[in-house]
């Protein structure tokens, strides 16, 4: 797949059973997530919400292969401007500039949204996602030890961020 082959576009309601499938093998993984329940498609429809929070899809040969999508950080009004993000390629289409593609369209979806802050944690062995995130100028801001238990073992996980410098006046 060549980075050109990839489209990317905000996602519609009709793309919520694929988000899901992409979600649910990312679950299934267990290297992304401490989510261990799997989303059905009219869950992914809740995040077709009335708030201005990017989710974005991308597309090869009109099939959606992956998604990025931000959600609230916190409900504080001070926070209102932090976004936290969660990324998911198909598994047969990783590595292949996907997440990079998301990413390069959805910084800036951000910044027309408003966020002055896109934010993450990311298992500490999750090398290709914290590639991606360097990758895009996300700074590593440290590690949350033992922050929770998958599968009965505890996890670390690396607190990622990106100011948006659009939103910073
Ligand atoms: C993390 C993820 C979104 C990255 O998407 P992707 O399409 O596979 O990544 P890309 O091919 O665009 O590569 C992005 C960067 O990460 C690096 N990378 C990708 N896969 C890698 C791997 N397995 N090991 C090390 N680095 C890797 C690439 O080198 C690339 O950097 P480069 O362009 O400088 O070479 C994808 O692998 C994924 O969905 N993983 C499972 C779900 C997950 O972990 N989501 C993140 C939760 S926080």
């Amino acid at each position: 797949m060549t980075p050109t082959a990839i489209q990317i576009r905000e996602a519609q309601p009709q793309d919520a059973a694929a988000i899901a499938t992409i979600y649910n093998e990312g679950i299934r993984g267990r290297s992304a997530t401490f989510e261990t329940i799997e989303r059905s498609p009219s869950d992914i429809l809740a995040w077709f919400d009335a708030t201005l929070h990017p989710l974005l899809v991308a597309t090869h040969d009109g099939k959606v292969v992956g998604w990025i999508h931000a959600s609230t950080y916190r409900t504080r009004d001070c926070y209102a401007g932090i976004a936290e993000f969660s990324v998911y390629v198909a598994g047969q289409v990783q590595g292949q500039g996907v997440g990079n593609a998301l990413m390069a369209a959805f910084i800036p979806a951000c910044e027309r949204a408003g966020f002055w802050k896109i934010l993450s944690r990311i298992f500490i062995e999750n090398t290709a996602s914290r590639q991606l995130c360097q990758k895009h100028g996300f700074r590593e801001v440290g590690v949350y030890e033992k922050h929770g238990k998958l599968d009965g073992v505890w996890r670390d996980v690396v607190i990622v961020e990106r100011l948006i410098e659009g939103n910073l006046d």
